[in-house]
């Protein structure tokens, strides 16, 4: 048995990924925004329901649009979590924004939207709720304080393609949202991500920042007689190849996270002796979330050593991983970004968590394995 190899991901192929890019080949469109980046445009904008949906080649790249969209200007500062990906911030850094990092809540490791508003300044622009694991944050609770406050809100749902707040889909409640689609995520193109833009009057000019700065896609329809450049973009889209392997996983994104849930409620069932045991929390998602599976964290009680816990996992061929450094301890974070508050929970969870093996494709009995070899280091941890 322990001569298993588990590793934390797996990129799952649906099959078609292969034959879609061969399509995309002897169509002889290889450039962005040919017939595989319009399926996958229009399956994003029926299944969120947004304005309109963008690919980029990155989530990184969405933010960075977001960002440029939103016009910020050096000094504005946008509200976010400390505990997320750097792209969150270091889109909003580029512009100049200054992020100002919030503490998360204890139960889905999201913004605390009952910290927000005390964040709040003259210069705050935006809100940025980043959707841990795929568990939307308090969206109405947000949406009513950037509201009340005029500013916008930029949802960070790299982790949240699949998932619902109250039945919308993440990403299309906000402003914009992001997604990413990256090898690690669970519908992927290798790099990839999208802008969904639900605003509809910043839906031109999305398009205009993703095509550097022209209207080339006003072009294209015939609405203009030439292309120029009309303001400060770059080249944010994918080439048709990775839009041809997305849409072979967008067809079969509903079959994927299927699976992955059946993997995730096994983990759950199964770790809810050690938890009554008090050895470790379990996720925790609200009722009003229908979350995707994108991972599966543990927090290890206090007084349990993580670096040996994750040791005893790899010695036993399992790749079980932490997560975020926090933002606000890191250099960058210091130097670019200001904590509002206290940060306590954020550097009490980003010190215990644990993220096991999740993919599409990991058997009952692989899974059986992880939970009995952690099962054994959390109880051996204790006694230590
Ligand atoms: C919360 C969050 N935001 C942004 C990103 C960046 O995504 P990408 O790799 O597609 O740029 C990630 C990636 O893991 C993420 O977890």
């Amino acid at each position: 048995m322990n001569s298993l190899k588990i590793p934390f991901n797996k990129p799952y192929m649906t099959g078609k990924e292969l034959y879609y890019i061969a399509e995309a080949n002897f169509g002889n469109k290889l450039a962005g925004d040919g017939p595989f980046t319009k399926r996958c445009h229009n399956w994003l904008e029926q299944s969120t329901d947004c304005s309109k949906a963008l690919l980029t080649h990155s989530c990184t790249a969405a933010l960075e649009m977001a960002a440029l969209l939103l016009d910020i200007q050096p000094g504005d500062e946008v509200i976010m979590p400390s505990y997320t990906f750097v792209s969150t911030a270091n889109a909003f850094v580029l512009r100049g924004g200054v992020p100002v990092f919030v503490d998360i809540r204890e139960d889905t490791l999201n913004l605390d939207e009952r910290l927000i508003e005390a964040a709040i300044t003259p210069r705050t622009r935006a809100i940025v709720p980043v959707h841990y694991a795929g568990v939307a944050c308090e969206m109405d609770a947000i949406m009513a304080i950037a509201r009340r406050h005029g500013l916008k809100v930029v949802e960070d749902a790299a982790q949240g393609v699949m998932s619902t707040y109250k039945g919308r889909a993440l990403g299309s409640i906000g402003d914009l949202g992001a997604y990413s689609f990256h090898e690690t995520k669970n519908v992927i193109s290798g790099e990839g991500g999208a802008l969904l833009v639900n605003d509809p009057e910043l839906a031109l000019r999305a398009e205009i920042i993703r095509e550097k700065g022209t209207d080339r896609n006003r072009f294209f329809r015939g609405e203009v007689d030439k292309y120029t450049w009309q303001e400060v973009g770059s080249s944010f889209l994918p080439g048709e190849l990775t839009a041809a392997f997305l849409w072979a996983q967008l067809e079969e994104a509903q079959t994927i996270t299927r699976e992955r849930l059946a993997i995730w409620a096994r983990y759950h069932e199964a770790l809810e002796t050690l938890e009554s045991k008090g050895l470790l929390q379990r996720p925790r998602v609200p009722v009003d979330c229908q979350h995707n599976a994108h991972m599966y964290y543990v927090l290890l009680a206090p007084g349990i050593g993580r670096q040996a816990v994750l040791s005893e996992l790899k010695s036993n061929d399992i790749n079980a991983v932490f997560h975020y450094v926090p933002l606000h301890s890191s250099p960058a974070g210091e130097r670019y970004g200001r904590v509002a508050g206290s940060m306590e929970v954020t550097n009490k969870i980003s010190k215990c968590l644990i993220r096991l093996p999740l993919w599409v494709g990991l058997t009952i009995e692989q899974q059986g394995w992880v939970m009995d070899v952690l099962s054994r280091a959390v109880v051996g941890g204790v006694k230590l």
